[in-house]
């Protein structure tokens, strides 16, 4: 009732926080989708305003994710769902929070690609399965230099992860939304796909003109 529903705007409204644009316009009176890739996420913000603000942007959308997906513990103490269904409704308010990431209302609906807010739901969600993630996206971004590349491979990877038996969830229902935000995050990196195969994505480097 009420209070699932309102957990649900909840979520979103907590993936919605444009972070990326708000520390832009706030610290350095920049707009960065308006620079760079044009997007509102942690790569972009590092890419045009440097490290620091670029680790504060992922730091704050992984958790934005996490604390999204977490709003479940509340449905349990209200007694709102059936502990058994808890899994299933992290799933659906981090999926809202990453929609919200995405196209957030507070600044036109134009925000990021959706993937440290779905690095922190899968945190919140299947730990291990994270963890195994994020060590694919390194490992490809090391090799690669390509944070769309490493982004991409890690979501795909994710729903891709549960069909091993360890990690095989009671839920049939994860699976079905694993595969949905897989679809987003390659949706949300459509310009980077075609950026990969014409040889002209930016590649990513350390070694720090900015601070
Ligand atoms: O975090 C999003 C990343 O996968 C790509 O970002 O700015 O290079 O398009 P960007």
């Amino acid at each position: 009732g009420i209070i699932i529903g309102g957990m649900f705007l909840a979520a979103y409204l907590i993936g919605a926080l444009p972070t990326a644009v708000w520390v832009g316009q706030a610290y350095y009176g920049i707009d960065v989708r308006e620079h760079g890739s044009g997007n509102a996420g942690a790569t972009n913000t590092f890419r045009v305003l440097g490290k620091k603000p670029g680790a504060v942007v992922m730091l704050v959308d992984i958790f934005k994710g996490w604390t999204a997906t977490s709003l479940a513990g509340f449905l349990l103490i209200f007694e709102a769902i059936p502990a058994d269904q808890v899994v299933i409704y992290k799933i659906i308010l981090g999926t809202l929070a990453v929609i919200g990431h995405v196209f957030p209302v507070y600044v036109g609906f134009k925000g990021g690609k959706g993937v440290a807010t779905l690095m922190g739901m899968v945190l919140a969600v299947q730990t291990e399965v994270a963890l195994i993630c994020l060590a694919i996206f390194i490992v490809v971004l090391i090799a690669f230099k390509y944070v769309s590349l490493g982004s991409m491979l890690a979501a795909v990877a994710f729903p891709l992860l549960l069909l091993l038996p360890q990690f095989h969830p009671e839920e049939p229902l994860l699976m079905v939304f694993g595969v949905l935000i897989a679809l987003l995050v390659i949706f949300t990196h459509r310009k980077n796909i075609g950026r990969l195969m014409h040889g002209v994505e930016s590649k990513i480097s350390f070694s720090g003109r900015k601070s």
